[in-house]
């Protein structure tokens, strides 16, 4: 069972002041990430600071907790949950539950979507009851299930009903809470910048924009320029995404935004560590965050974390894209055996043996000796 605390009215963590929260973040290595241009830099979002600006952008399906470890291990500056549907959540899914659990990092970041004022409402003081040090809210995601039900991207095309919601989650919760869109719902539309001023108006701490509108889905070219927009309607701490995968497009990204960081989204397929090699390579260090990810050391995290046999259906995607980028081909038979096999022990170490040939240690230094607590004790009992 999820250790996930169910309740109708959970209680207001209001406290007035943010010391608490502060006391926690960036205890764990690597620590902030700085360089003196201020291209990387840390974050204050609501008196919040995370640790630099290059952030691992929430995804369904591939976000979760492993994940985000995996990617705060090697630097990002911050990790989202995947999506959680509001009323599933406070209706008890398991599988909300698990997408909204603490990863164990300094930081926990809920990502919220919903149509309704009441189920963010509760959802939110869930979440925030059960850890959540900053709640964000979507308003980007462009799937046809999602917008068909009135959430995500959905919500640009009635920003009174999407102030709603945002005032909603405002009043159920002391913590943070950021928002994330899209340009718009389409280019006749653009409307990012109304809502982000509405929104900051009204309390939120932080914005990211998806240089895309909904219509495009993820077609065309993400419209860094397009954000600027946004900047000169609000004051708060501004993420530009879509299509970042390096550190120039960061730096450029950022330059024509006028954005104070970036996220990355699918480019981090197979490749967790890449927001910390971007910070890294931003700030001018000469480590390498690559060289701390171990696919094996996330493979055995996703295992706890989901049991078997569901871990090995869900590590299947990653173990493909990390095998997609290493340097040498993996015979079709290998890939097929490590791709269709119902034992963790024979994938474990058949990646042993890649990592190996790649030259990277194979006992990477632990999910613990990091300062990550893994959270495999909890393990699941969804019906495989
Ligand atoms: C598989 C997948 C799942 C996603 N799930 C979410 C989500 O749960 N919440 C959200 O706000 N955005 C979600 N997104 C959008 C990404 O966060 C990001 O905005 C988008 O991929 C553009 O960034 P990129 O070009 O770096 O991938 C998802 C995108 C993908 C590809």
């Amino acid at each position: 069972m999820s250790g996930y605390l169910l309740g109708k009215n959970q209680p207001n963590r209001r406290t007035g002041s943010n010391q608490g929260l502060m006391a926690v973040v960036c205890k764990n290595q690597p620590s902030d990430t700085e360089n003196a241009d201020g291209m990387v830099r840390s974050l204050t979002v609501g008196g919040v600071r995370w640790r630099n600006n290059i952030l691992l952008a929430p995804m369904s399906g591939v976000s979760d907790a492993p994940f985000r470890r995996a990617a705060w291990r090697c630097g990002a500056g911050m990790v989202f949950s995947e999506m959680v549907a509001s009323e599933a959540l406070v209706t008890g899914h398991m599988e909300m539950q698990m997408k909204a659990e603490n990863a164990g990092l300094p930081l926990h970041v809920v990502q919220l979507a919903g149509r309704q004022a009441k189920w963010m409402d509760r959802a939110a003081r869930l979440a925030e009851a059960n850890g959540a040090d900053v709640i964000d809210i979507n308003m980007g995601c462009p799937a046809r299930k999602v917008t068909n039900g009135l959430s995500g991207s959905a919500l640009m095309r009635d920003l009174d009903h999407a102030m709603e919601l945002v005032n909603a989650v405002l009043g159920a919760v002391q913590v943070p809470v950021t928002l994330k869109m899209r340009l718009g719902w389409d280019h006749h539309s653009i409307n990012a910048p109304e809502l982000a001023r509405r929104a900051v108006d009204a309390g939120v701490q932080m914005i990211t924009v998806h240089g895309r509108t909904r219509c495009q889905f993820y077609k065309g070219k993400a419209d860094w320029h397009a954000v600027r927009a946004v900047r000169e309607a609000t004051d708060v701490p501004l993420i530009v995404n879509g299509d970042i995968g390096c550190a120039d497009t960061a730096k450029a990204a950022m330059a024509a935004s006028g954005a104070d960081g970036v996220m990355l989204g699918r480019v981090s397929y197979g490749q967790p560590n890449l927001p910390g090699d971007i910070a890294n390579e931003l700030s001018g260090s000469k480590e390498q965050a690559g060289n701390r990810y171990s696919m094996v050391e996330h493979y055995r995290d996703m295992i706890a974390f989901y049991g078997e046999p569901l871990g090995l259906r869900c590590a299947r995607k990653h173990v493909g894209w990390w095998m997609e980028r290493l340097p040498f081909a993996v015979g079709a038979d290998l890939k097929r055996e490590i791709m269709t096999s119902r034992s963790a022990v024979f994938v474990e170490e058949k990646l042993e043996t890649l990592e190996r040939e790649q030259g990277w240690p194979s006992q990477a230094s632990s999910v613990e000796s990091q300062g990550v607590a893994p959270q495999g004790a909890v393990l699941r009992e969804r019906a495989a």
